[in-house]
């Protein structure tokens, strides 16, 4: 990719995308004198500048343009109702009323506990903070305190947050990598130390025998082995067959914490991935959808590990934070999951599944031969022809067509995230999931004959 047709191509979206909002581009110019390259959350940034958004009222986002968008991105999965929600919106603004940010424990705390102890497998106990990131931190500090051990076991281009331990082997390029037997620990960006580096190994995701091996080898070090159940910013990639039945059981055997890092995939039952996939990890690691729009992160597990942080015994565990458990978090969180029955995830899940069958019928009647991957209301566009069941194969998608759907998508009116992830909200119904599925049908008409020119290999023969 990238020839002359390529260029031509992208232009033409840029240069729409430009003319529909012209003031974020003057929201831009202003952000960056104060903030460095006018962002402060990576993932969030593209070229040639993100659109300011103003508001969201269900599964609809407007910007500062006027321009309105469907959202199939929600937050990055963790609006699973929506923008602003009535329901939770009332229990907010009723928190509000008596207590919004507090040194002492409230009564709150304990009923989002008891309902998320209720449903999720794994956790008999919880500790609540504020996102995903300090949810994978801690879970990696109790598995090692639990076990006296010292390293981690984590997948290649598993995503965990941004703590030192978590920004490896999140996306090194193939040619840095090594061999899929023996992956290397590769630092994402500078600042991360060789220390860091030595205690957290590599498996492919996906990959029995080898993962095998590899924890094996590692056993007598390894104090945790962390992993989504479904591989979330390499492409919503489900395990394989028994893959996580394998986890649960080598790493039993060999003294290992299993983490299940649930940031994403808890929406996908009542009681997360790890019901749906019939899987009990020791740990959960989770937040996004849980906060019900503000800001969340929770670790929970069996009694026996997290009792360590209890302050009632003798060298317990410390983990404080200044908002941990704030009432308006846990008053949004409660809202969020009473919403949150199995008739809902029933509804979001079957939405997704169809749109993904969609999706493929429509490349089918295209002629193209591209990838979708996910599992109930979580999906993902690869333009690969070949099957995406690891992050190695994951980076054969083509990263220029990529963006250039992700464009032209977003300059008809449908958002999704860059690396062409999309998921389900509530307040969706058919209609959105149709609309979704003619603007694809839209655009990649549009560059069917670019395609055909510079990609003819995602062509059917
Ligand atoms: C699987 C996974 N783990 C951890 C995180 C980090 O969560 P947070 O952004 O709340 O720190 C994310 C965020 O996208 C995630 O997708």
């Amino acid at each position: 990719m990238g020839g002359t047709l390529y260029n031509r191509f992208l232009s033409e979206e840029i240069n729409k995308y430009l003319e529909k909002t012209k003031k974020s581009f003057s929201l831009h110019k202003k952000a960056r004198e104060f903030l460095p390259g006018g962002d402060t959350r990576t993932v969030t940034f593209f070229k040639p500048y993100p659109a300011y958004t103003t508001r969201g009222e269900g599964y609809m986002i407007y910007d500062a343009d006027g321009n309105k968008y469907i959202d199939f991105l929600n937050n990055y999965t963790s609006l699973i109702h929506g923008h602003r929600h009535p329901v939770i919106i009332k229990a907010v603004k009723e928190q509000l009323k008596s207590i919004q940010a507090i040194h002492a424990p409230t009564e709150q705390q304990i009923k989002f506990a008891e309902i998320i102890c209720d449903r999720f497998p794994s956790i008999e106990m919880v500790r609540f903070m504020n996102s995903g990131t300090e949810a994978t931190m801690n879970a990696i500090r109790v598995a090692r305190a639990y076990t006296g051990k010292r390293k981690i076991l984590k997948a290649e281009g598993g995503y965990h947050g941004t703590h030192d331990y978590a920004m490896v082997s999140v996306h090194p390029s193939l040619n840095e990598c090594g061999p899929l037997e023996h992956p290397k620990s590769i630092p994402e960006g500078k600042g991360i130390t060789d220390a860091v580096l030595s205690e957290v190994i590599v498996f492919p995701f996906n990959h029995q025998e080898i993962t095998e091996k590899i924890v094996r080898e590692n056993r007598e070090e390894a104090a945790a082995l962390i992993v989504e159940p479904v591989m979330g910013v390499s492409g919503m990639i489900p395990p394989k067959d028994d893959y996580l039945k394998f986890l649960r059981e080598i790493t039993a055997e060999n003294n290992i914490v299993l983490i299940f890092d649930e940031v994403i995939t808890a929406r996908l039952s009542r009681g997360g991935a790890q019901e749906y996939f019939k899987v009990t990890p020791d740990l959960t690691a989770s937040g996004k959808m849980f906060g019900g729009g503000t800001p969340i992160g929770l670790l929970g597990g069996i009694e026996e590990i997290m009792q360590l942080y209890s302050p009632e015994r003798d060298n317990f565990l410390s983990q404080s934070g200044t908002f941990n458990a704030n009432p308006v978090t846990m008053a949004a969180g409660i809202a969020t999951l009473n919403l949150l029955t199995v008739q809902a995830i029933e509804k979001i899940n079957s939405l997704g599944e169809t749109l993904k069958k969609d999706i493929l019928e429509l490349f089918d009647e295209l002629g193209f031969q591209i990838q979708v991957t996910g599992v109930g209301s979580l999906l993902n566009i690869h333009f690969t022809s070949e099957e995406v069941l690891d992050y190695r194969s994951s980076l054969k998608a083509d990263k220029e067509l990529n963006f250039l759907l992700y464009l032209s998508m977003l300059n008809r009116g449908i958002w999704i995230a860059p690396r062409l992830m999309a998921n389900i909200s509530t307040p969706m119904s058919s209609k959105e999931t149709e609309k979704f599925l003619e603007i694809l049908k839209d655009a990649l008409t549009h560059i069917k004959p670019l395609i055909k020119e510079e990609k003819p290999d995602l062509m059917a023969k």
